[in-house]
């Protein structure tokens, strides 16, 4: 959540901060702003609303230096208004901060700077912490910023700056993502690695209770006590390429078109017929493995949620899939027998991290699924599986879903290989139709026309319902969670065996039902469940693979033919496309829905 950058070099800091943060957009849109130091002062603008209001409101400011900081919002403490925005100063301009995080000990804080006599401008918990470094300013930003990060509690990525050093860009992190970008003469801090690509593939990744001191021609990592600490220089392969729309009108789109491709870049080496299941170095003894704990987010827990089916089924493994905000506060029964996997496509998530390090503390063996290189996750888990699906920059979750199916595919094989829960010939079965995972989705994505006529009718509708049984249910969940985080329809997701026990009342004359028919064995029972709607008014759209014997539809989409077991990796982007067009008629923001952020990194 939020994002922030900061510049220090030989050219104008503006056109990077201002770069940096359309690149850093998905993140947060509630207020953007910049600081930069210019003529021995602090000169800050900054306004509610998206990037393009701070770039009207800059070509009426002079605000030009080579250091400064800048920071895209998506508010915790105080509303979206321009007083919130970030960047905050002290009371005479001489210091100016943004923050990614929150600060949980803020009113202890606030309360004591205040009867100090500092006056507060705003509502956020970040404004304490520009007051609190001004408490300690003796001359020397970097040991004030020291002495104040040791009175905060809570998650913090800083970027802070002081005219009165203008030859100094201070980076700070504990539990926020924040990377440093390295080019000759110029040095940046991100929270995210596509801010960097413009300028630089080349960065230092900060870990938590560190601080760096930026100028032009140096980076220095220290603990919070100055002991300097070694860091290697990592080279990110990504390129602007992969992060820009390519000719779509819209990222996600490009992501929905993208995934036979993502796909395949998943899958990788890691199987070819006839061969043991390739997970690089991955080493895991699946006999030893009592059970297994999935832990992830959102759209991410719902790949947990074929995962955990898919592991059970192939290897024999109890294995069961949590919600982390629900897991980290239940009292798990995970020991040094249990395996914990955290997916995570930003590898951020500040519930999914939290769980990590309890998992740790509790001994398991933790393994996490990313989708980004260097992100916090990644470097708690003992080992990772990344999905390298690229940058995934729509808020809405798409090919980084299906690539994480797609490892959950090929660690069920894996681990089933090892328990010898699963015969030769089913083993290549699905390695085979895992292969050709990638043809399968691009006939899916020949159906445009069918899947905009739906589109056209659910776009006047206030609430839609998806049903579906078995892996059909996680994929009624996924698709509903989709239309209503970017269309704002109201839709909720029903396994269809539960309709009876209560949802059935909500079904009046032509409210839409989407049904996800694609189980073959339980075929017929959802088909009943079809026409229990169906003969309560609903409006019926089915997604099968069957063709014959339907006549409880309103619509039929045909869904391509693969096994059970990989249905959910196809029958998904067909819901995908139809949260995205059913948007794009009510003419909404695809890529940035409301109240949204890409990357949550608060609890
Ligand atoms: C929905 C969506 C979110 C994320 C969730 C976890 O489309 O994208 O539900 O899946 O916020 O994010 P990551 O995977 O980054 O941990």
């Amino acid at each position: 959540m939020c994002g922030i950058v900061g510049y220090i070099g030989k050219n104008k800091a503006k056109k990077f901060l201002v770069e940096g943060l359309s690149m850093l957009e998905y993140r947060g849109y509630d207020s953007a702003g910049i600081s930069v130091v210019s003529d021995n002062i602090v000169k800050t603008c900054k306004t509610k609303g998206k990037i393009i209001a701070l770039q009207e409101l800059l070509k009426t400011n002079d605000i030009d230096g080579y250091l400064g900081i800048g920071h895209t919002r998506w508010a915790t403490h105080g509303v979206p208004s321009d007083n919130n925005s970030h960047p905050h100063n002290n009371s005479s301009n001489t210091i100016s901060i943004v923050h990614n995080g929150i600060i949980e000990n803020y009113s202890k804080l606030k309360n004591s700077l205040e009867e100090a006599g500092y006056k507060f401008l705003s509502d956020t918990d970040t404004e304490v912490i520009v007051h609190l470094i001004d408490s300690y300013y003796e001359g020397n930003i970097v040991e004030a910023c020291r002495k104040a990060v040791k009175d905060l509690e809570g998650s913090y990525a800083l970027g802070v700056i002081s005219s009165n050093e203008p030859d100094k860009l201070v980076a700070i992190r504990k539990d926020s993502p924040l990377v440093i970008g390295v080019n000759s003469d110029e040095k940046y801090i991100v929270s995210d690695i596509p801010a960097l690509l413009s300028r630089t593939r080349d960065v230092y990744f900060l870990n938590d209770n560190e601080m760096a001191i930026l100028t032009t021609d140096s980076v220095t990592i220290t603990d919070y006590d100055g002991k300097v600490l070694n860091r290697d220089l990592v080279h990110i392969e990504w390129d602007l390429d992969s992060a820009s729309k390519e000719g779509y009108e819209d990222f996600m789109l490009k992501e929905i078109f993208e995934q036979p491709l993502s796909v395949e870049r998943t899958i990788g080496s890691k199987i070819k017929l006839g061969e043991k299941v390739n997970l690089e170095n991955l080493k895991l003894d699946a006999k030893s493995i009592k059970n297994i704990f999935i832990i992830a987010c959102g759209t991410a827990a719902h790949a947990g949620m074929v995962g955990s089916r898919l592991i059970e089924n192939l290897s024999h493994i109890p294995t069961q899939t949590f919600l982390a905000s629900e897991f980290r506060y239940q009292e798990p029964l995970v020991d040094k027998s249990s395996l914990c996997i955290f997916v995570s496509q930003s590898g951020e998530t500040a519930d999914t991290l939290g769980a990590l390090k309890l998992c740790k503390e509790l001994g398991a063996r933790t393994l996490a699924i990313t989708n980004v290189v260097g992100s916090s996750i990644t470097r708690e888990a003992m080992d990772v599986i990344y999905t390298y699906a690229g940058p995934e920059i729509a808020v809405a979750s798409t090919k980084a879903y299906t690539s994480q199916l797609t490892i959950f595919y090929i660690l069920a094989l894996y681990l089933a290989e090892q328990t010898e829960t699963l015969d030769i010939e089913k083993q290549e079965n699905i390695k085979r139709e895992i292969l050709n995972i990638s043809s399968n989705m691009k006939k899916i994505l020949k159906c445009l026309d069918s899947i905009k006529n739906i589109a056209k009718i659910i776009s006047t509708k206030k609430d839609v319902f998806f049903l579906g049984r078995s892996l059909d249910y996680i994929t009624a969940m996924e698709a509903s969670l989709k239309l209503k985080e970017i269309s704002y329809i109201h839709s909720e997701a029903f396994a269809a065996g539960e309709l009876k026990h209560g949802p059935i009342a909500l079904i009046e004359q032509d409210v839409p039902v989407i049904c996800v028919c694609t189980n073959k064995n339980l075929f017929d029972k959802m088909i009943s469940n079809v026409k229990e709607v169906k003969s309560r008014g609903a409006y019926t759209i089915i997604l099968s693979r069957e063709k014959s014997d339907i006549d409880c539809a309103d619509i039929i989409l045909d869904i391509p033919d693969t096994i059970d077991i990989l249905m959910p990796i196809i029958s998904v982007i067909p819901l995908q496309l139809l949260a995205y067009y059913v948007t794009k008629i009510k003419n909404l923001d695809v890529d940035k829905p409301r109240n949204l952020a890409k990357s949550v990194t608060v609890e």
